[in-house]
Parts: C-alpha cells; sequence; structure tokens
C-alpha cells in the first residue's frame, strides 16, 4: 500500500535554518531513510544527508525522527500513522554542517583522550590469556557502532555546551568500563575517569541507554559499575589494590 505522507525536515547550515514542509509517497515496508532519499530524488536533490550501510551497522544516519534519537535507516514508517507529520531534525548535541549533517568531531577527540589497551610491559605477543567470564564482561560493549545517538541524548552536555570539555559521554565512559575491566590492563583508569572524564557530571538517568539501537546496557553494565569501583578506591584504596591483584 502506497501513500503521501507529510514531513517536516530541517534544512539550514552553520548561519541557520527552519523546518520545511514536503509531501512524499511511502511504499510499504520502507523507513524513514528511504524517504530522505525519494526526497533527494524527487524534490531537494541538494539534501544533505549521511548514511552508508542501511542496515542498522555504520552508525552513519543517526537524526532526530519527531524528536527522538534514533537510526533513520532502523526507524520503520509503519512506527507512524499515515497522517501523521514526521519531522526529521539534526542531531541536537552537535553542529549542524548541512541539513541533517552534524559534526561530530567531539565524539573523536574524546576517543583520543583516552590511554588506549596497556597490557602488562612483560607479556610477549601469544602470552595474553583471559579468563570467559572476562571476555563476556566487556563483550556487550563492543557491539557499539559509534553512532553517538547515547553522547546526543545524555543531558548533561545536550543543551550545554559548557559541559562538554569536562565531560567524555557514555560511549566514551563505556569505553574506560571496558578497559577498566579488562584482566589484561594495568593503567589505572578509576581517578581519570572521574578527574579527566567527568564520571561524577553523570546521574544515571539511562536515557543514553534507551537510545541506543545495539541495545547495549550503558547505565546498568557500564557506568555504574565503573562508579562502584570509582567509589570503592576513594573509600580505602587498599580495597582497591586488592580487588585489582586478587578478584580480577
Ligand atoms: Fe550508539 Fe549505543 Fe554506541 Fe552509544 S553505545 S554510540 S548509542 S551504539
Ligand atoms: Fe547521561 Fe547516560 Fe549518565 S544519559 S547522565 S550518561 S546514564
Ligand atoms: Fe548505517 Fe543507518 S545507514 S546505520
Amino acid at each position: 500500500m502506497s501513500y503521501q505522507a507529510s514531513f517536516r525536515v530541517w534544512r539550514g547550515d552553520t548561519d541557520g535554518g527552519d523546518l520545511r514542509d514536503y509531501t512524499v509517497e511511502v511504499n510499504e515496508g520502507e523507513v524513514v531513510l528511504d524517504i530522505v532519499h525519494r526526497l533527494q530524488a524527487t524534490q531537494a536533490p541538494d539534501l544533505a544527508v549521511r548514511w552508508n550501510c542501511k542496515a542498522g551497522k555504520c552508525g552513519s544516519c543517526s537524526a532526530e525522527v519527531n524528536g527522538r534519537p534514533r537510526l533513520m535507516c532502523m526507524t520503520r514508517m509503519s512506527t507512524f500513522a499515515p497522517d501523521e507529520t514526521v519531522t526529521i531534525t539534526p542531531m541536537r548535541a552537535f553542529p549542524v554542517i548541512r541539513d541533517l549533517v552534524t559534526d561530530v568531531s567531539f565524539n573523536y577527540a574524546k576517543a583520543r583522550e583516552i590511554q588506549s589497551f596497556t597490557p602488562p610491559p612483560d607479556l610477549g605477543p601469544g602470552e595474553y590469556r583471559m579468563a570467559q567470564q572476562d571476555v563476556e564482561r566487556s563483550q556487550e560493549f563492543r557491539k557499539c557502532i559509534e553512532c553517538f545517538l547515547c553522547q546526543n541524548t545524555c543531558h548533561v552536555v545536550r543543551d550545554h555546551e559548557e559541559n562538554k570539555p569536562a565531560f567524555a559521554g557514555p560511549r566514551f565512559l563505556m569505553r574506560i568500563a571496558e578497559l577498566e575491566m579488562h584482566p589484561l590492563d594495568v593503567a589505572d583508569r578509576r581517578d581519570v575517569a572521574q578527574t579527566e572524564h567527568g564520571l561524577g557530571l553523570c546521574n544515571i538517568t539511562k536515557c543514553c541507554t534507551e537510545v541506543c539501537p545495539e541495545g547495549i546496557h550503558i547505565t546498568d553494565n557500564a557506568l555504574i559499575p565503573m562508579k562502584e569501583r570509582v567509589a570503592d578506591r576513594r573509600y580505602d584504596p587498599l580495597v582497591w589494590l586488592g580487588n585489582k591483584l586478587f578478584r580480577r
């Protein structure tokens, strides 16, 4: 079944912009990204949109659909009533480049600030061993497709540009937690998580977890355990040392 649907799409650039109305054909089984492509093909050839895989795996097509952060390629048109106006806007937490494309370099800068995996210096190639339960603990975090929807949603930075320098955001606090939980990583990540990456600014509202297209339990499995580890250490550094040496 085909129908004509109403869309409002934000058009503009670094100098500003506004919402424009379009009527576009929708066919059965289509997703929001299909409609954006049809809009480009038929009415707005200069509409800027970033996408790549159309399969929910590259993390490129992040935007806000009716105010909710989503992957456009994974948002079915059947989610909306045929007479509902669907509004598509760029991610709000990042500067607009043009139309639906934002500058997400904040995230790459945050990624670079994290000390990389640091195995013990005396461990040679082929000597890396870890228990299955340690593998499983952090495996969930490796499903991240770097769509940055969680970064865009977190209220700490969403409307507070001034917090950005002090806050890595959920995706990168999760990366720190992943490395902290890695039994072969010997870097001390707890103090820096708090002092340099802003772990304390997270008040576990879980909005990041709600929008994650990979269903990663960012708050429960990464941020809260990381907060617990930081608290343990602040409470008693000897307990922390014992945990590090004997219980991991
Ligand atoms: Fe996207 Fe989830 Fe990764 Fe955040 S943790 S960047 S929401 S896949
Ligand atoms: Fe932000 Fe997620 Fe914490 S939304 S406040 S990082 S739980
Ligand atoms: Fe790759 Fe949507 S186009 S995740």
